[in-house]
């Protein structure tokens, strides 16, 4: 069992986004526990990919709860959500407790509270486990990297990135909005034809255009179809690129340099 802890102070970060569309395919982790004090109901009823649970934390502390969930008797990887706030420091308190061992994955947006923010987490987690920077929600890394870091001219900057072992970049990106309206994953959207060649697809639904009798009905179907086909593209392209950019600490730094 591996444990993945998504965990940032500040709400809006982007961990419940990293949690359900883009760890699960990178960890091989289907489970995403969320832990909330309210009863959030999962909004991803229709993947096949994760499956949330709520880990409800109103009634005892997140030690307790983290205790009572018996983490370690699962044997499948896991993705914890922790929510924004105090919670996020909980969780990393409670597991450390727990003695469970993990890896944390930290996003950060371009905001003026980014560091601060970064640092409360950095602080917590101090050696104990191994932290991964996520650039989460950004448009121009370059840019946005030093609008949180401090001016390019500064080469001390870079000591920031010192306590992560691994970058992942995570583009601002309207695909999330696509996947919910489907009450699904991105990791869903790039395998919606499974196994099946696009390019033996598109012949068959040509195939059955051509047979058709009612060319306009047809014609609607196999637009909509194609439609569907773009955005499995969209979807594979997009995780392709965010799994591409994971690297260590070490490689991100001669990214950014050059
Ligand atoms: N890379 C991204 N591209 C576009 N929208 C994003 C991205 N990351 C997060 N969002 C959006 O930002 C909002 C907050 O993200 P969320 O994951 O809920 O943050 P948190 O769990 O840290 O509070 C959500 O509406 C989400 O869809
Ligand atoms: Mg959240």
């Amino acid at each position: 069992m591996m444990l993945h802890l998504l965990s940032q102070t500040k709400g809006g970060v982007g961990k419940s986004t990293i949690s359900n569309h883009i760890l699960p395919s990178l960890t091989g982790s289907s489970l995403i526990i969320e832990i909330d004090n309210n009863n959030v109901s999962s909004i991803y009823s229709s993947s096949s990919k994760i499956r949330g649970v709520t880990l409800k934390t109103d009634k005892k502390s997140i030690e307790q709860a983290i205790v009572e969930a018996e983490l370690n008797s699962l044997d499948s990887n896991i993705i914890i959500d922790a929510g924004g706030g105090d919670d996020s420091l909980k969780v990393i308190e409670a597991l450390m407790a727990a003695k469970l061992e993990c890896t944390v994955w930290l996003p950060i947006t371009p905001d003026a509270e980014a560091l601060t923010n970064l640092q409360h987490i950095v602080q917590k987690v101090g050696k104990t486990y191994p932290i991964n920077l996520v650039f989460s929600r950004f448009s121009k890394l370059k840019e946005d990297y030093y609008f949180i870091f401090g001016d390019e001219t500064q080469s001390a900057n870079l000591q920031f990135l010192a306590p992560f072992a691994n970058i992942l970049q995570v583009p601002i990106k309207n695909i999330f909005s696509k996947a919910k309206q489907r009450a699904t994953t991105v990791w869903d959207l790039a395998t919606i034809f499974g196994d099946k060649d696009p390019q033996m697809l598109k012949k068959e639904w040509q195939n059955e255009y051509a047979n058709a009798t009612d060319k306009v009905a047809a014609k609607e179907l196999y637009m909509q179809k194609r439609a569907v086909m773009w955005l499995q593209d969209e979807a594979q392209e997009y995780l392709g690129a965010v799994k591409n950019s994971f690297q260590s600490t070490k490689d991100f730094i001669k990214t950014i340099q050059s």
